[in-house]
Protein backbone atom coordinates (compact mmCIF):
# COMPACT_ATOMS: atom_id res chain seq x y z
CA UNK A 1 0.00 0.00 0.00
CA UNK A 2 1.44 3.67 -0.50
CA UNK A 3 1.16 6.58 1.74
CA UNK A 4 -2.00 5.74 3.01
CA UNK A 5 -4.70 7.78 1.32
CA UNK A 6 -7.58 7.05 3.98
CA UNK A 7 -10.06 6.31 1.64
CA UNK A 8 -13.13 3.98 1.95
CA UNK A 9 -11.50 1.69 -0.60
CA UNK A 10 -8.13 1.82 1.08
CA UNK A 11 -9.25 1.77 4.72
CA UNK A 12 -10.94 -1.28 3.43
CA UNK A 13 -8.24 -2.81 1.95
CA UNK A 14 -6.39 -1.91 5.00
CA UNK A 15 -8.92 -3.83 7.06
CA UNK A 16 -8.80 -6.90 5.07
CA UNK A 17 -4.86 -6.76 5.29
CA UNK A 18 -5.01 -6.49 9.09
CA UNK A 19 -8.05 -9.08 9.60
CA UNK A 20 -5.98 -11.24 7.28
CA UNK A 21 -2.76 -10.95 9.51
CA UNK A 22 -4.11 -11.13 12.73
CA UNK A 23 -6.25 -14.80 11.47
CA UNK A 24 -2.43 -15.75 10.17
CA UNK A 25 -1.04 -14.83 13.26
CA UNK A 26 -3.77 -16.34 15.87
CA UNK A 27 -3.91 -19.40 13.53
CA UNK A 28 -0.06 -19.53 13.98
CA UNK A 29 0.00 -18.88 17.86
CA UNK A 30 -2.72 -21.80 18.03
CA UNK A 31 -5.10 -18.85 19.41
CA UNK A 32 -8.82 -19.69 19.37
CA UNK A 33 -10.64 -17.69 16.31
CA UNK A 34 -13.79 -17.87 17.83
CA UNK A 35 -14.17 -13.90 17.19
CA UNK A 36 -14.98 -14.91 13.91
CA UNK A 37 -18.75 -16.30 15.03
CA UNK A 38 -19.47 -14.48 18.13
CA UNK A 39 -18.23 -11.09 19.75
CA UNK A 40 -15.53 -11.27 22.07
CA UNK A 41 -17.13 -10.21 25.87
CA UNK A 42 -14.73 -10.99 28.54
CA UNK A 43 -14.94 -8.64 31.32
CA UNK A 44 -12.01 -6.61 32.04
CA UNK A 45 -10.25 -7.49 28.98
CA UNK A 46 -8.46 -4.81 26.78
CA UNK A 47 -8.21 -3.79 23.34
CA UNK A 48 -9.83 -5.62 20.61
CA UNK A 49 -12.70 -7.35 23.02
CA UNK A 50 -15.34 -5.09 22.33
CA UNK A 51 -17.10 -4.56 25.51
CA UNK A 52 -20.27 -2.78 26.44
CA UNK A 53 -18.14 -0.37 28.27
CA UNK A 54 -16.22 0.13 25.52
CA UNK A 55 -19.19 0.79 23.05
CA UNK A 56 -21.48 2.96 25.29
CA UNK A 57 -22.19 6.18 23.93
CA UNK A 58 -19.50 8.75 25.57
CA UNK A 59 -20.77 10.82 28.67
CA UNK A 60 -20.49 14.49 29.61
CA UNK A 61 -17.75 12.83 31.34
CA UNK A 62 -15.73 11.04 28.57
CA UNK A 63 -15.99 8.26 31.32
CA UNK A 64 -19.39 5.95 29.43
CA UNK A 65 -20.51 6.42 32.57
CA UNK A 66 -18.04 4.06 34.22
CA UNK A 67 -17.22 3.90 38.02
CA UNK A 68 -13.35 3.89 37.96
CA UNK A 69 -9.69 5.69 38.47
CA UNK A 70 -10.36 7.60 35.70
CA UNK A 71 -13.59 8.59 36.96
CA UNK A 72 -11.70 9.98 40.32
CA UNK A 73 -9.38 12.09 37.89
CA UNK A 74 -12.21 13.56 36.43
CA UNK A 75 -14.29 14.13 39.56
CA UNK A 76 -10.85 15.86 40.87
CA UNK A 77 -10.19 18.04 38.21
CA UNK A 78 -13.48 19.19 38.22
CA UNK A 79 -14.74 22.44 37.03
CA UNK A 80 -10.98 23.35 36.54
CA UNK A 81 -9.82 27.02 37.11
CA UNK A 82 -6.41 26.19 37.49
CA UNK A 83 -4.99 28.31 34.69
CA UNK A 84 -6.77 30.83 32.40
CA UNK A 85 -7.80 29.01 29.81
CA UNK A 86 -11.10 28.51 32.03
CA UNK A 87 -12.13 32.07 30.99
CA UNK A 88 -12.41 31.59 27.38
CA UNK A 89 -13.19 27.70 26.88
CA UNK A 90 -16.75 26.72 26.30
CA UNK A 91 -16.76 23.17 27.48
CA UNK A 92 -13.47 21.14 29.61
CA UNK A 93 -12.53 18.51 27.55
CA UNK A 94 -11.23 15.38 29.47
CA UNK A 95 -11.00 12.24 27.35
CA UNK A 96 -12.79 9.96 25.90
CA UNK A 97 -12.60 6.42 24.96
CA UNK A 98 -11.96 2.61 26.73
CA UNK A 99 -10.70 2.95 30.16
CA UNK A 100 -8.92 -0.23 29.54
CA UNK A 101 -7.27 0.54 26.61
CA UNK A 102 -4.35 -0.96 25.15
CA UNK A 103 -3.14 2.20 22.62
CA UNK A 104 -4.23 5.94 23.84
CA UNK A 105 -3.36 8.78 22.03
CA UNK A 106 -2.59 11.92 23.12
CA UNK A 107 -2.99 15.39 21.56
CA UNK A 108 -2.31 18.93 22.02
CA UNK A 109 -5.46 20.66 22.93
CA UNK A 110 -9.10 20.93 22.04
CA UNK A 111 -9.77 22.87 19.26
CA UNK A 112 -13.46 25.08 18.39
CA UNK A 113 -15.53 22.05 17.65
CA UNK A 114 -13.93 19.93 20.69
CA UNK A 115 -14.52 22.91 22.40
CA UNK A 116 -17.81 23.50 21.39
CA UNK A 117 -18.64 19.67 21.87
CA UNK A 118 -16.48 18.42 25.36
CA UNK A 119 -15.02 15.59 23.03
CA UNK A 120 -11.25 15.28 21.97
CA UNK A 121 -10.77 15.20 17.99
CA UNK A 122 -14.07 15.52 17.02
CA UNK A 123 -13.36 18.23 14.32
CA UNK A 124 -11.31 17.40 10.45
CA UNK A 125 -8.29 16.85 12.58
CA UNK A 126 -10.38 14.27 14.62
CA UNK A 127 -12.01 12.57 11.49
CA UNK A 128 -8.50 11.72 10.06
CA UNK A 129 -7.67 10.26 13.57
CA UNK A 130 -10.63 8.81 13.26
CA UNK A 131 -9.70 7.15 9.64
CA UNK A 132 -6.14 6.09 10.99
CA UNK A 133 -7.76 4.32 13.86
CA UNK A 134 -10.04 2.15 11.86
CA UNK A 135 -7.10 1.92 9.32
CA UNK A 136 -5.41 0.28 12.31
CA UNK A 137 -8.06 -2.11 12.10
CA UNK A 138 -9.52 -0.67 15.06
CA UNK A 139 -12.81 1.13 16.06
CA UNK A 140 -12.46 4.92 17.90
CA UNK A 141 -14.29 2.95 21.21
CA UNK A 142 -11.67 0.75 21.77
CA UNK A 143 -8.62 3.49 22.01
CA UNK A 144 -8.82 6.37 24.36
CA UNK A 145 -8.16 9.62 23.30
CA UNK A 146 -7.23 12.60 24.98
CA UNK A 147 -4.88 15.73 25.36
CA UNK A 148 -2.54 17.71 27.06
CA UNK A 149 -4.43 20.63 26.97
CA UNK A 150 -8.08 20.27 28.23
CA UNK A 151 -8.94 23.30 27.28
CA UNK A 152 -8.71 25.53 23.97
CA UNK A 153 -6.13 27.84 23.98
CA UNK A 154 -7.96 30.73 22.37
CA UNK A 155 -7.72 31.13 18.50
CA UNK A 156 -5.80 27.37 18.92
CA UNK A 157 -2.65 29.43 19.79
CA UNK A 158 0.09 27.04 21.11
CA UNK A 159 -0.17 26.06 24.43
CA UNK A 160 2.03 27.85 27.04
CA UNK A 161 4.22 26.14 29.41
CA UNK A 162 2.29 27.26 32.72
CA UNK A 163 -1.01 25.82 30.84
CA UNK A 164 0.93 22.07 30.19
CA UNK A 165 2.69 22.40 34.05
CA UNK A 166 -1.01 22.97 35.58
CA UNK A 167 -2.84 20.41 33.12
CA UNK A 168 -0.29 17.91 32.97
CA UNK A 169 -0.59 15.75 36.45
CA UNK A 170 -4.00 15.36 35.29
CA UNK A 171 -3.03 13.56 32.18
CA UNK A 172 -0.27 11.74 34.16
CA UNK A 173 -3.29 10.39 36.32
CA UNK A 174 -5.43 9.50 33.29
CA UNK A 175 -2.47 7.17 31.69
CA UNK A 176 -1.51 5.73 35.13
CA UNK A 177 -5.59 5.00 35.52
CA UNK A 178 -5.97 3.39 31.94
CA UNK A 179 -1.96 1.70 31.95
CA UNK A 180 -2.12 1.75 28.18
CA UNK A 181 0.87 -1.05 26.36
CA UNK A 182 1.37 1.82 24.00
CA UNK A 183 0.86 5.56 23.59
CA UNK A 184 1.20 7.37 20.55
CA UNK A 185 2.13 11.01 21.19
CA UNK A 186 0.56 13.40 18.09
CA UNK A 187 2.12 16.01 17.11
CA UNK A 188 5.29 17.94 18.64
CA UNK A 189 3.70 19.25 22.21
CA UNK A 190 2.49 15.79 22.76
CA UNK A 191 5.63 14.24 22.18
CA UNK A 192 7.79 16.76 24.18
CA UNK A 193 5.01 17.20 26.99
CA UNK A 194 5.53 13.47 27.29
CA UNK A 195 9.42 12.65 26.60
CA UNK A 196 10.90 15.70 28.18
CA UNK A 197 12.80 16.10 25.46
CA UNK A 198 12.74 19.57 22.33
CA UNK A 199 14.00 17.17 19.79
CA UNK A 200 12.44 17.62 16.59
CA UNK A 201 8.82 15.90 16.24
CA UNK A 202 10.62 14.62 12.58
CA UNK A 203 13.36 12.69 14.84
CA UNK A 204 11.62 11.89 17.49
CA UNK A 205 8.68 9.56 15.22
CA UNK A 206 9.65 6.30 13.76
CA UNK A 207 10.93 4.47 16.87
CA UNK A 208 9.37 3.58 20.19
CA UNK A 209 10.59 5.73 23.03
CA UNK A 210 9.85 4.98 26.61
CA UNK A 211 7.06 7.34 29.02
CA UNK A 212 7.30 5.26 32.59
CA UNK A 213 7.86 1.83 31.16
CA UNK A 214 4.82 2.35 28.78
CA UNK A 215 6.17 2.27 24.80
CA UNK A 216 5.40 5.45 23.09
CA UNK A 217 5.25 6.04 19.66
CA UNK A 218 5.71 10.11 18.80
CA UNK A 219 3.90 10.76 15.12
CA UNK A 220 2.91 13.78 13.02
CA UNK A 221 -0.14 15.28 14.02
CA UNK A 222 -3.46 14.72 12.14
CA UNK A 223 -3.64 18.49 11.60
CA UNK A 224 -0.44 18.61 10.15
CA UNK A 225 -1.30 15.68 7.61
CA UNK A 226 -4.06 18.12 6.60
CA UNK A 227 -1.73 20.56 5.74
CA UNK A 228 0.90 18.50 4.34
CA UNK A 229 -0.62 15.20 3.00
CA UNK A 230 2.49 13.94 1.86
CA UNK A 231 3.22 12.90 5.83
CA UNK A 232 0.71 10.33 5.81
CA UNK A 233 2.96 7.94 4.56
CA UNK A 234 5.15 8.27 7.59
CA UNK A 235 2.63 8.21 9.84
CA UNK A 236 1.70 5.29 8.09
CA UNK A 237 4.86 3.72 9.17
CA UNK A 238 4.57 4.57 12.66
CA UNK A 239 1.14 2.84 13.12
CA UNK A 240 2.29 0.09 11.47
CA UNK A 241 5.26 -0.20 14.42
CA UNK A 242 2.29 0.28 17.05
CA UNK A 243 -0.33 -2.33 15.43
CA UNK A 244 2.94 -4.87 15.33
CA UNK A 245 4.11 -4.30 18.97
CA UNK A 246 0.15 -4.53 20.09
CA UNK A 247 0.16 -7.81 17.69
CA UNK A 248 2.70 -8.81 19.66
CA UNK A 249 1.54 -8.04 23.23
CA UNK A 250 4.01 -5.31 23.16
N1 LIG B 1 -6.23 18.79 18.04
C1 LIG B 1 -5.81 18.27 19.21
O1 LIG B 1 -4.62 18.22 19.49
N2 LIG B 1 -6.72 17.78 20.03
C2 LIG B 1 -8.01 17.77 19.76
O2 LIG B 1 -8.79 17.29 20.57
C3 LIG B 1 -8.42 18.32 18.53
C4 LIG B 1 -7.51 18.82 17.68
Amino acid sequence: MDALDFGPRKELLTLVRSLRQRLQLDGEAGRPLSYLTRPVDVPGRRGLAITAEATAPAGETGLNGLGSALEEVRKELGECRRCALHRTRRRLVFGEGNPKADLVFVGEAPGADEDAQGRPFVGRAGQLLTKIIEAMGLKREEVYICNILKCRPPGNRNPEPDEIASCEPFLIRQLAAIRPKVICALGTFSSHALLKSEAPISVLRGRFHSYQGIRLMPTYHPAYLLRNPGAKKLVWEDVQLIMKALRNGV
